[in-house]
Parts: structure tokens; C-alpha cells; sequence
């Protein structure tokens, strides 16, 4: 079976076609879905899989090309954005021009009937059905149509998500030209409502300025600077929860699909890009570890703070808990926190106290339903005015820096300076179920608390 891809849609029709799907509704997933789905990924299962996925990612792309193109403030004529939508676009056009398993002579019966449209990703992620009518492997012929088709499909998505791979540099590099506009026309909308706000009272201004208002804020001209419009805020926290949810559908993919050909297998008690025994002692370590290689980097302190990490409650001290998640997806909070946390206490005690600044106290609770991991520090807080200034994109208190090739890698960041570390650690957090809070004693350290639904069954958090 030859699979070429089916000529490239016409630009009007391209158009035409991304408007109808994006008005279509994402499938959302769970973790134990996945879990359950991809244990023993056999080349009907991952067919299956392909068939979910060849149909909802074009839908979830096609939101973000429409949202990307009307965005507020004008964001969507700075180039950085246009190379972003861009990507977007061409990675829909992949998606449509590659054959549905339906249109690519794979015999029916190997393929689900029904379509997605009307049911939820329970059943799309059903397998047992289709594996009574028929099982490929007994059929020679049928296998090799099938894992042809399984590895051209496998390849479709490695394109797209290496094309991809800049888009958090892009997407920051587009703010921040925004910003400059705004600053060289002295037009920052979110100052000049800080002023206006002076002459109005709370409720009249939020009703002027709905998208304006974040609280209290306002009020203080250095906080306002550094804001953005709440409007592009969740703007930025919907982009890249639909990130974070299209790269682990295309992860998770490619794993399975390499797995049923033979061409890896995954390490004992994964499934895919799946843990389904974190070890949270192994990543909280290695992120530690990480975190201080990219201390040392930075400032050249020999003997930077320490960890001290308790498991389990103080009447019962635990060597570790398990529990089943993405741990890259762990390991970039944790990291994060990490590089905060080294950054806030060197900075507070200075190079000079090499060796001698207080450590960092990490605590592990397992409850029922979360396990919670707290990192506390005494890097000396944050100011309360502004905690909420903290989950603002591009807002840092650290030297600037230049916006280039570290933020191609997810899990390759400088110490600091990018403002991107708590909001998209959030995200992550969010993504399962889980969340990140902040809570800090000004004039002493911060803690930040990670929590983890245990469960395993929450939906990911789709935006529209
Ligand atoms: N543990 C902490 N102690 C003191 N201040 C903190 C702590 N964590 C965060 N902050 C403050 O919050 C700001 C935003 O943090 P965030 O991690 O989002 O960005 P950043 O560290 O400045 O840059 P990067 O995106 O490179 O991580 C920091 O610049 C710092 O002012
Ligand atoms: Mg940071």
C-alpha cells in the first residue's frame, strides 16, 4: 500500500476547512484513559488511536489558527505571531492532506464505524470491540498495511511537533514587540487605565474597562507597567494549555506507534510517555539537580543551598511515593520552583555566603485524593502587592534576558529572566488536575505548593 498524501487543499478551501473545524468540540482526555488505552499497544490499537487523533487534532489546531488570527491589542500583525500562526496553518494543512484511515485502503473492518462527533473519549479510546471482529495479526497482509499506515501517520506527527518546537520563543518574542509598540507610543493600554482608573470609582471602571481589571493592581503605576490586559493574559493561558494538551496527545502517539512496531519498548512501568509508578523522590532530585547545575552556570557559588526532603507525615517518614503521571511534566514544575527558590536565596544572602545559606525544605504529603509536594525556601518572599504579578507572562524581577534559543527546549531555561517559569508550571500542574500555589511571608522565603490529583481520571482542561 502506497500512502501519499492527498494534494494540498487550495488556500481558500485550507481556509474554509479550518473555519468548519474549528467550530467542532475537542475530545478531552483523561490520564487513566491513556493508561488503559495504551498498555499493550498492538498495530489495531494504535490504528484506533490514529483515527482519534487524525480527527481531533486538526480540530484543536484549527481553534488556535482562528484565535491566533483575531487576537486583541492588534497582537496578531506583530511577526513573531504570524510565524506562529503560520506553523499553525501548515500543520493543518498536513493533517489534511494526510488520507483518514478511512481513505487509505485499510480493509473497513479494521476500522471503527462510527464517527467521533457524538461521543466522548471513553469510547473513542474503546478497543476491545474491533479487536473480536478482526485481529491484523493473524491476517500478514493486513499487519503490513496497517503498520505502514501507523508509521507514515507516526512521521506526519514528528514534523509537527518539531515545527512547533519555538513556538514558546515566538509567542514571548510577539508580547514583547507589543510591548515595545506600546512603549514607544506610550500607548500601554493597561497605564493608561491605571490613570484613568484615578478619576472612577472600582465599579464604574470595571464596567469601562472589563478586560482592564486586575483588582487592586491598577493602583500601583509600577505594577500596572509590568501587567498585561487580563484578556491577553488568559489569551496566553488558554494558547498553551492547548499546547501542553496537542504536544501529550502527539508524545503519547509516536511512543505507542514506536512501541508496536518493534522500534523501542518502554522503560518498565510506562506506558508511552506514561509513569504509572513516579517515583516522586527520583524527579524531585533530578530537578534539584538540574536546578543547581543552572545555579552554578549563573553565579559560580561552589556550594549552593542544600535539599532536605521529607516523605510521608512526621509519624510516618516514607522512603518515596508512586503514583501515575507524565514525570516530564512534574520535572518542569519542580524545576521551575527549583531555580526560584536556588535564585531567591542566593540572592538574598549573596555570593559571599557560599556554603552557609539555609536550605531548601521540601515536603511530600500523600492524601486520598492529591499528593502535594510543598518547596519552602527563605530566599526572603515576595512582596504581597505583588503575588499577583507573578503569574503575568514576561513579568521577572531578574536582568532581562535575551529572548533566544533557551526557550526552544522546555526543560533547558537560564536561572531567570523570562517571567514564563510560574505561569506555565500552572498550566502543567492544571493540566491533570492538579494546581500551583504560591504563598509567601515577606521579609522571610516562599513556599509554593504542587498539587497532584492522584486520581487519575480528571479530563484535560480544554479550552474552547
Ligand atoms: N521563591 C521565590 N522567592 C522570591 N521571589 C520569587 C520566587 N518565585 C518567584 N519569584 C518572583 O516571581 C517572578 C516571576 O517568576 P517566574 O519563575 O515566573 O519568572 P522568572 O524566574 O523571573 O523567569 P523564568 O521564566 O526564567 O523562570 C520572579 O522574577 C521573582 O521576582
Ligand atoms: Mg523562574
Amino acid at each position: 500500500m502506497a500512502i501519499s498524501s492527498a494534494s494540498l487543499p487550495a488556500a481558500s478551501n485550507l481556509r474554509q476547512m479550518i473555519q468548519r473545524s474549528a467550530k467542532h468540540a475537542q475530545t478531552q482526555v483523561s490520564l487513566k484513559q491513556m493508561v488503559e488505552f495504551g498498555s499493550k499497544p498492538s498495530p489495531t490499537t494504535v490504528l484506533r488511536a490514529t483515527q482519534f487523533i487524525h480527527h481531533e487534532l486538526p480540530i484543536r489546531i484549527a481553534k488556535r489558527v482562528v484565535e491566533l488570527e483575531s487576537l486583541p491589542y492588534n497582537l496578531s500583525s506583530m511577526s513573531s505571531i504570524k510565524t506562529v500562526t503560520e506553523w499553525y496553518h501548515q500543520s493543518f494543512a498536513d493533517l489534511a492532506s494526510f488520507p483518514a484511515p478511512e481513505q487509505s485502503g485499510i480493509p473497513r473492518k479494521l476500522l471503527r464505524e462510527q464517527s467521533f462527533e457524538k461521543e466522548d473519549a471513553k469510547t473513542a479510546f474503546e478497543v476491545r470491540k474491533i479487536q473480536r471482529y478482526c485481529n491484523p495479526l493473524e491476517d500478514q497482509t493486513a499487519l503490513k498495511e496497517v503498520n505502514e499506515y501507523n508509521a507514515k501517520f507516526m512521521e506526519c506527527l514528528e514534523v509537527i511537533k518539531r515545527r512547533h518546537d519555538p513556538v514558546a520563543l515566538n509567542m514571548a518574542q510577539g508580547i514583547q514587540e507589543l510591548k515595545d509598540h506600546w512603549r514607544a507610543t506610550k500607548s500601554n493600554p493597561v497605564l493608561a487605565a491605571s490613570s484613568r482608573q484615578m478619576d472612577m470609582t472600582a465599579r464604574a471602571f470595571k464596567r469601562t474597562h472589563p478586560s482592564l481589571y486586575p483588582s487592586q493592581l491598577l493602583k500601583n503605576p509600577d505594577a500596572a507597567a509590568n501587567l498585561l490586559p487580563t484578556d491577553l493574559q488568559s489569551f496566553l493561558d488558554r494558547f498553551y494549555m492547548s499546547r501542553i494538551g496537542i504536544r501529550m496527545l502527539i508524545g503519547q502517539h509516536v511512543a505507542l506507534t514506536k512501541a508496536s512496531l518493534g522500534k523501542s519498548t518502554f522503560p518498565a512501568d510506562h506506558v508511552g510517555i506514561i509513569c504509572t509508578k513516579t517515583s516522586i523522590r527520583d524527579v524531585v532530585t533530578q530537578a534539584y539537580d538540574n536546578a543547581i547545575g543552572v545555579l552554578q552556570n549563573a553565579s559560580g557559588v561552589l556550594n549552593p543551598p542544600q535539599i532536605k526532603l521529607y516523605i510521608g507525615s512526621s509519624t510516618c517518614a516514607k522512603n518515596d511515593v508512586n503514583f501515575m503521571y507524565v514525570p516530564s511534566h512534574l520535572h518542569h514544575c519542580l524545576f521551575e520552583l527549583f531555580k526560584n527558590s536556588l535564585r531567591a536565596t542566593v540572592e538574598r544572602y549573596g555570593t559571599d555566603a557560599d556554603g552557609e545559606y539555609p536550605p531548601i525544605k521540601v515536603v511530600v504529603a500523600e492524601g486520598n485524593e492529591d499528593i502535594t509536594i510543598k518547596i519552602s525556601d527563605e530566599g526572603g518572599g515576595i512582596r504581597r502587592s505583588g503575588l499577583p504579578l507573578i503569574w503575568t507572562y514576561l513579568y521577572t524581577t531578574a536582568e532581562k534576558q535575551e529572548l533566544e534559543s533557551n526557550l526552544y527546549n522546555d526543560f533547558r531555561a537560564p536561572m531567570a529572566g523570562f517571567g514564563y517559569g510560574l505561569p506555565l508550571s500552572r498550566l502543567y500542574s492544571r493540566y491533570w488536575g492538579g494546581d500551583l500555589r504560591v504563598i509567601s511571608m515577606e521579609g522571610f522565603g516562599t513556599d509554593a505548593y504542587v498539587h497532584l490529583n492522584r486520581l487519575s481520571n480528571c479530563d484535560e482542561p480544554l479550552p474552547s
